[in-house]
């Protein structure tokens, strides 16, 4: 049992990992695939992550009036008569990303009542954008203290819809939505992330008409209903990208099975910093240097730059180099929680606003870590492998959010980490 009975990870550092990972689908693209399935007559999704997020969205599904049935990896949702057409509160504190189901909801039955998302680790995560989409489409939204509420009693129409800033969940909202509006719409401004095209594929497979264009704007032709259809979930890149981090930071070589175009600016990065990257169609090997430098400037960026979902796990990796990396945090207000659980390693890390300036050190050691959110857990637990020593790492809940099988999949690596329940 872990300390206090709360579920932990133990973790001896220091040793190598080496080997293949197989990717689980990806948890950003399952989520608005899941709140699209809203509009779909009867869908099927596989290469679906077993992850408590995902398991939170086929609840929601069902209080929709949608029927979930999962096999393994493979989810069937069919759509009956009835269903909810509000959200409540706990699910959506639970799991930010229950907004997604706002566009899905009003195509379903003209009407959305939820609870404000709050805020997370991360920043405030305000849902302007998503709401500023769903206007302009025609719904009206009502804000009384923490409930939300929109309606489209006359159902939503086509319109031209403009993103300030490429809002990743706002964008799903804006395709979801526009998919079940009367009339065309053309998306301006949107986000490119592959998890956004394989929503697009998805919801194409089921009757949509989605055309994006060259130039990155999108043309949806909205459809009175979806037939549905079935798909295929593109696997987890962020994930992918970690159990690389994982070979660098204890010196060791790894294969994921995942599209290398998804990470091109993370593997330049690392290429930058002397890790040996081979890409494959479908496959990544990194191998670790003797020595790794420094990654320079890494910078957070919407698709294709850099992944802000990878900047903790960077730093986890930079503190392991030699020489300084500095990042830039431009996409959320704060996201460096971790950089305090990494101090207790031994890191040398300082933060000024967004910008955080990691010296690589000689050596990190083991100590007692927290997750303070989910890419953070990941942070610590890459830090405590390459550590000397024993760590233990606790609130990996978070963690079970993103990762699915993390602990085997690690220890399949060679990895010495125990789960402690
Ligand atoms: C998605 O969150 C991902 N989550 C996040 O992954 C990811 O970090 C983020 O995109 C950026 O890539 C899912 O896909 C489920 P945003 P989302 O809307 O949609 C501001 C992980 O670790 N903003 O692109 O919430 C917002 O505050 C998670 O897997 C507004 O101001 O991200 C933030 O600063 C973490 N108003 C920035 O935009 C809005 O209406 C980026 O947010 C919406 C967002």
């Amino acid at each position: 049992m872990g300390a206090m009975g709360m579920r932990s990870y133990r973790i001896i550092g220091g040793k190598r990992l080496q080997g293949n990972v197989h990717i689980h689908g990806a948890k950003n693209a399952v989520l608005p695939i899941l709140a699209a399935s809203v509009l779909g007559e009867e869908c099927t999704i596989r290469n679906c992550p077993q992850l408590s997020d995902v398991a939170v969205s086929c609840r929601i599904l069902e209080h929709l009036g949608i029927e979930v049935r999962q096999e393994g990896d493979c989810i069937c949702t069919k759509s009956r008569e009835g269903g909810h057409a509000t959200i409540p509160c706990e699910w959506m504190h639970a799991m930010r990303s229950s907004i997604l189901f706002l566009g899905g909801m009003l195509g379903r039955f003209g009407e959305a009542t939820l609870c404000m998302p709050g805020g997370c680790s991360l920043g405030p995560r305000p849902i302007d954008l998503h709401l500023r989409m769903m206007e302009a489409l025609g719904a009206a939204v009502h804000e009384e203290g923490d409930t939300l509420r929109c309606t489209a009693p006359h159902g939503l129409h086509g319109a031209r819809l403009e993103l300030p800033f490429p809002s990743v969940g706002a964008t799903e909202n804006a395709l979801i939505a526009a998919s079940a509006a009367c009339g065309e719409s053309i998306l301006i401004g949107a986000a490119q992330e592959p998890e956004i095209t394989d929503l697009i594929r998805f919801l194409n497979d089921c009757g949509a008409v989605i055309d994006p264009q060259p130039d990155g704007t999108i043309l949806i032709e909205g459809r009175e209903r979806l037939s549905g259809g079935e798909h295929t979930v593109i696997p987890d890149r962020i994930a992918a990208a970690t159990y690389l981090c994982a070979a660098a930071v204890t010196g060791g070589e790894v294969t994921v099975f995942t599209d290398p175009h998804h990470l091109q600016a993370p593997l330049a990065a690392l290429r930058r910093a002397g890790y040996f990257i081979h890409p494959e169609k479908d496959a990544i090997t990194l191998m670790a240097p003797e020595r790794a430098e420094s990654f320079g400037m890494v910078t957070t960026l919407p698709y294709p730059g850099f992944p802000t979902d990878l900047q903790a796990v960077f730093m986890a990796t930079a503190c392991c180099t030699h020489g300084i990396t500095t990042f830039s945090e431009t996409i959320f207000e704060s996201r460096y929680a971790h950089v305090a659980e990494l101090c207790k390693m031994g890191a040398d890390i300082t933060v000024m606003g967004r910008t955080a300036v990691v010296a690589g050190v000689p050596q990190l050691y083991g100590a007692d870590l927290r997750c303070t959110d989910l890419r953070g857990g990941a942070a610590v637990v890459l830090a405590a492998l390459a550590a000397e020593g024993e760590s233990t790492v606790t609130g990996i809940e978070h963690i079970e959010r993103g990762y699915a099988d993390f602990v085997p999949t690690l220890r399949r690596l060679g990895a010495d980490i125990t789960l402690l329940e």
